[in-house]
């Protein structure tokens, strides 16, 4: 069914999904923000930063601002240094300056701290911090860092002599070299995409609480992953007395993630040392510019793409190079044996058996990243790559590029299907996606449409994006982060009257996990999810999980909650057996009661047995009703889908309109649909975003360009188009009940389909390709270039 936007009706229940009236629980937690915590005898924290993206310091003086009536004090690297906290580890294993002892590495770097009575003395205390710097030519260009008079950026390091900070590669590259060698037809595109930002509608910040009296830090903070960071803090502060069991990190309500919320920021520390030194509460949140300059980035990669085929249009062998831009540190948040994260589904949804892959990664003087914003570790650059590649792959053998993707399918009949990188898909039907997404769009009449208008001289384009996600990361046997295993966990405890808590170790920004959880425990024990509170964040409450990214909670979590929740249903029906006197091998289920088979009347409610469990419980038998479980998914889920653009181009001004998008979705059983169509059209949204709006842009000098919302383009409902949402059903054949994660899959498929459509739209012209963002001056600039623009006006 597809699904225009702006309606909000339910699209219909499937599977697993049950109807829910709107109640007050759908906004639990109204106003429970970091920034509404106020705790008796609370200072506040402002960052100086660095206005030179390479320096060294020269001095700090802190007298001017200790003179203003409120300033507390002022921290500066030397003071982290006596404790040892200036450096903290990333969670790639690399190091990143807490603050600076004497050179700062990229424009606005944390360079000392303020602290005041209040939020706006800190700030003046800030402006008052004198700082004087030798500044240094920085290295911005990534392609330059290995270049043997760049300045090696990370001395620091001991024995580190260049830039480079890891090589990765997988697959077979002989023998993908002898299908390049062999093959009729080698296509090849070099692409960017863009360094980006995670800009969630809440910042990033903390209040640090730590209690002298007990030795007890209770730290409340803006993190996808509580239990992570509790673990992390430990690592680094237990040799100040700062053990695991002395930690609760607390996670209230969080405005928007996005992977940006998963890394440890300077802030948080510092907030926490001060507090630990002064015993009193530490308030740090950072403002707008802060989190759009500092915090870490999304994407930067370099990609060279390549494909190899038969002339009729078979893929046969797939080739892709990358330079990964981190920054000063590597920050990214992958799985440790993964630094380039899932960059190996770049594959994408054909059937082929040959691919190679290598990355290397350099440091540069930008700040410090590569989270997996609304992605899988990466599957949006390798999406991007393989879907843009495809795309040059049919114009140059001249097929359509829907007809070509129908020839390379893997078919419905492949599942589970090894990938040339390893993996194993566990279901599809890429065609039944395509042929739904082309009759919802009516390909063939736009493809009859665009003849007419390329004879008027009009500009419409039309882009196919048909790809295939890996989410859920992860089997532990593979997937750990800083190596703590990527399972996660649910815990369900029934009261007697057969009301029930659910707590998890993931970690909702808003994706609904209230409701969808509740509604997986209602579907396997019967309680009315109305009658299931869910709870996450709070490492004191909550079973230790990794939290919520990369659309991993359904594949993990999602999945913990089904476990759990028939441990209990086994118990009970021994429960049940129990009170009708009957062997258990008598009993029937279905949700809400057990019944004797053949007669129906004869049942107990999941109330009464529950009930029991308290009051009337076999002997022998444990007494009350919970249960955890730690789920250790066996493979990643693999959704996908099939997006189609329509866009019209002003061919004056080049302004581009996309006229239709048609998104169909595949992520298995679906637990709510409303939610899932959400969170689509949010994820849509943050698609289009880096296809024609965004990109963090640097000066030689390291200067950010566009610093400020003002500058960098965040798109809202004005600049988006009236999605179409539909979806394919193929279940997930090991996920307890069939789900796949669907969260990022927007973002990562919408971009290719969005550059796509323009680039067929400037066919006339002979591109087939051009970097996103792709804007109306890029287009103006490249046209007049290849001098392709009857007009030599400069812009
Ligand atoms: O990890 P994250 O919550 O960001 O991503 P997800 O697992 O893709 O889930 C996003 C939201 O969509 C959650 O509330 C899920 O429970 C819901 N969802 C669903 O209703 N059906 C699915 N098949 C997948 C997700």
């Amino acid at each position: 069914m597809i699904q225009k936007c702006k309606t909000s009706k339910e699209i219909g229940g499937m599977g697993h999904s049950i109807k829910r009236k709107e109640d007050d629980r759908f906004i639990q937690g109204k106003g429970n923000y970091v920034d509404d915590i106020k705790l008796d005898g609370m200072l506040h924290m402002d960052i100086v930063r660095s206005p030179y993206a390479y320096a060294k310091i020269k001095s700090i003086d802190a007298s001017k601002a200790l003179e203003i009536p409120g300033v507390v004090a002022v921290i500066t690297g030397k003071d982290l240094e006596q404790y040892n906290l200036h450096w903290m580890p990333t969670l790639m294993s690399d190091t990143q300056m807490v603050l600076p002892t004497d050179t700062v590495m990229y424009q606005s770097q944390e360079v000392a701290a303020v602290i005041a009575s209040d939020r706006y003395i800190a700030r003046d205390g800030k402006e008052a911090v004198k700082v004087e710097y030798e500044p240094m030519k920085p290295l911005m260009d990534p392609h330059k860092s290995m270049d043997a008079d760049a300045p090696v950026l990370r001395p620091d390091k001991e024995g580190k002599k260049d830039n480079h900070i890891w090589h990765w590669e997988v697959g077979d590259k002989d023998k993908t070299e002898k299908v390049f060698n062999e093959a009729e037809v080698t296509v090849e595109e070099s692409m960017h995409i863009p360094r980006i930002h995670v800009a969630s509608m809440e910042t990033c910040g903390c209040v640090a609480d730590y209690k002298k009296v007990n030795n007890f830090l209770t730290m409340y903070m803006t993190t996808q992953a509580p239990h992570a960071i509790r673990t992390v803090i430990a690592l680094v502060a237990g040799h100040v007395g700062l053990t695991e069991e002395k930690i609760r990190v607390i996670s209230p309500d969080i405005g928007g993630g996005f992977g940006g919320k998963v890394p440890v920021y300077p802030g948080y520390v510092i907030a926490i040392a001060v507090s630990f030194l002064t015993g009193v509460p530490i308030k740090w949140i950072e403002d707008r510019s802060e989190n759009l300059q500092a915090d870490s980035f999304a994407r930067d990669y370099h990609i060279k793409a390549e494909i190899a085929a038969t002339k009729e249009g078979k893929i046969q062998a797939t080739r892709f190079k990358v330079l990964a831009d981190h920054g000063y540190t590597d920050a990214s948040a992958n799985p440790s044996k993964f630094p380039t994260g899932m960059f190996s589904i770049g594959t994408g949804s054909y059937d082929y058996d040959t691919s190679y892959m290598e990355a290397d990664a350099v440091y540069t003087n930008k700040p410090p990243g590569g989270v997996a914003y609304r992605c899988s570790f990466r599957v949006t650059e390798a999406v991007h790559a393989i879907e843009t590649v495809v795309d040059s792959f049919s114009l140059k053998i001249g097929k359509d590029p829907a007809q070509l993707r129908f020839e390379n399918f893997i078919k419905k009949d492949q599942f589970p299907w090894k990938s040339p990188t390893g993996w194993e898909y566990d279901s599809g039907d890429y065609k039944a996606g395509l042929e739904m997404a082309m009759n919802a769009i009516d390909y063939d009449g736009l493809r009859k449409e665009q003849i007419e208008k390329r004879k008027k001289g009009e500009l419409m384009g039309i882009g196919i994006s048909t790809f295939t996600e890996i989410v859920g990361a992860g089997p532990s046997k593979d997937f750990d982060i800083l190596g703590i295993k990527m399972f996660d966990s649910a815990e369900i405890r029934v009261h007697p009257t057969g009301k029930a808590i659910a707590r998890f170790g993931t970690k909702s920004q808003g994706q609904g996990h209230e409701t969808t959880y509740a509604q997986i425990v209602a579907e396997e024990l019967g309680i009315p999810a109305e009658h299931i509170q869910i709870e996450e964040g709070d490492t004191d409450t909550a079973p230790y999980g990794l939290g919520t990214y990369a659309s991993r909670s359904t594949p993990t979590a999602g999945a913990a909650a089904a476990m759990a929740a028939r441990k209990l249903r086994d118990k009970a029906k021994k429960i049940a057996a129990y009170l009708l006197e009957v062997s258990e091998d008598d009993l029937e289920w279905e949700p809400g009661k057990f019944f004797i088979k053949g007669a129906p009347e004869k049942s107990k409610t999941i109330q009464e047995i529950v009930f029991a469990a308290y009051t009337n419980h076999p002997q022998g038998m444990e007494a009350g009703f919970e249960a955890t479980h730690y789920y250790d998914p066996p493979n990643l889920t693999f959704p996908s889908g099939a997006y189609i653009c329509v866009v019209d181009i002003d061919p004056d001004t080049f302004e581009i309109k996309v006229r239709r998008f048609v998104a169909i979705d595949d992520c298995g059983n679906i637990i709510n649909p409303m939610i899932v169509q959400g969170q689509v059209h949010g994820g849509l949204t943050q698609g289009i975003a880096p296809a024609m709006y965004e990109e963090l842009l640097y000066d030689d000098d390291g200067n950010i360009l566009n610093g400020t919302l003002m500058d960098y383009l965040v798109p809202t409902a004005v600049e988006s188009p009236s999605w179409e949402t539909g979806h394919t059903i193929t279940p997930s054949p090991h996920h307890p009940i069939g789900a796949k994660g669907v969260g990022e899959s927007p973002t990562v498929g919408a971009p290719p389909a969005i550059a796509n459509a323009i680039c067929d739209a400037l066919k006339p012209y002979g591109i087939t390709h051009l970097d996103i963002p792709i804007t109306p001056f890029k287009i103006f600039k490249t046209l007049q270039e290849k001098g392709l623009l009857d007009t030599d006006t400069k812009i």
